[in-house]
């Protein structure tokens, strides 16, 4: 069975479809990944991967929530990792995808408008569980500032929210906003820090999953 990664919020522009692009690429270095493009006609990961071109990443879109099972059905026996891109707002695609998910990644940058959509997620989570148990939840914290407030800001956040985070995050960076108009990932654009906090984020990913985790001790 591959394991499934959704990547959702009920907010958009959170960062969504540069987490799921980056994690596709990056497990295709060592996996057959299924990537699922459930954001259509916007299609962000459909186009990052037309351009990248990657055989070790079968695309899929997925156009609307009930097909979402069967899109993940069909990749099951050809991939070890699905990875799904959902659409904004969508409270239809988030329970279909939770419903079949090893882990729900839930982007979100230190706004309180995020929070709130996130408020909302967790309830729609804790819902799901009593089907799904296998499902683990992890907030990821997106265009992080290296400032003081912004550490104010998340301090206690995810426990007032009854979540858990990835302790690694993604800092706002140009390196993002660059690989993915070019179907690239941050390991081959040329911003060290990207690339190492990225490194940590995946390994953090596989072990939720229980994947090996990567080597990167050559690069
Ligand atoms: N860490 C980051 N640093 C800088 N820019 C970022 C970062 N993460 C995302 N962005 C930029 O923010 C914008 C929104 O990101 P993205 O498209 O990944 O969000 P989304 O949640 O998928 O949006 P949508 O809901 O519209 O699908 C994009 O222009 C992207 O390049
Ligand atoms: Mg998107």
């Amino acid at each position: 069975m591959a394991k499934i990664i959704v990547i959702a919020q009920l907010k958009g522009g959170v960062g969504k479809s540069t987490l799921a692009t980056n994690l596709a690429a990056y497990l295709a270095q060592n996996f057959r990944v299924g990537l699922i493009d459930a954001d259509l006609p916007q299609g962000t990961s459909s186009q990052w991967a037309a351009l990248r071109d990657d055989p070790n990443i079968i695309v899929l879109g997925c156009e609307s929530a009930a097909q979402v099972a069967a899109a993940a059905e069909q990749l099951d026996g050809q991939c070890d990792v699905i990875v799904m891109d959902l659409p904004p707002r969508s409270v239809k695609f988030l329970r279909e995808a939770m419903a079949i998910s090893d882990l729900l990644l839930l982007p979100l940058t230190a706004s309180a408008p995020d929070i709130w959509a996130t408020e909302s997620v967790m309830e729609l989570v804790k819902e799901c569980k009593k089907t799904n148990s296998r499902l683990t939840t992890r907030l990821v914290w997106n265009r992080l500032r290296a400032t003081r407030a912004t550490a104010d800001f998340l301090d206690g956040t995810a426990k007032a929210l009854r979540a858990k985070e990835l302790s690694s995050h993604l800092s706002l960076r140009t390196a993002y906003v660059e690989c993915i108009g070019r179907g690239l990932y941050v390991e081959e654009w040329h911003d060290p820090r990207a690339k190492a906090e990225c490194r940590v984020l995946l390994k953090q990913v596989m072990k939720q999953i229980k994947l090996k985790e990567p080597d990167f001790s050559a690069g």
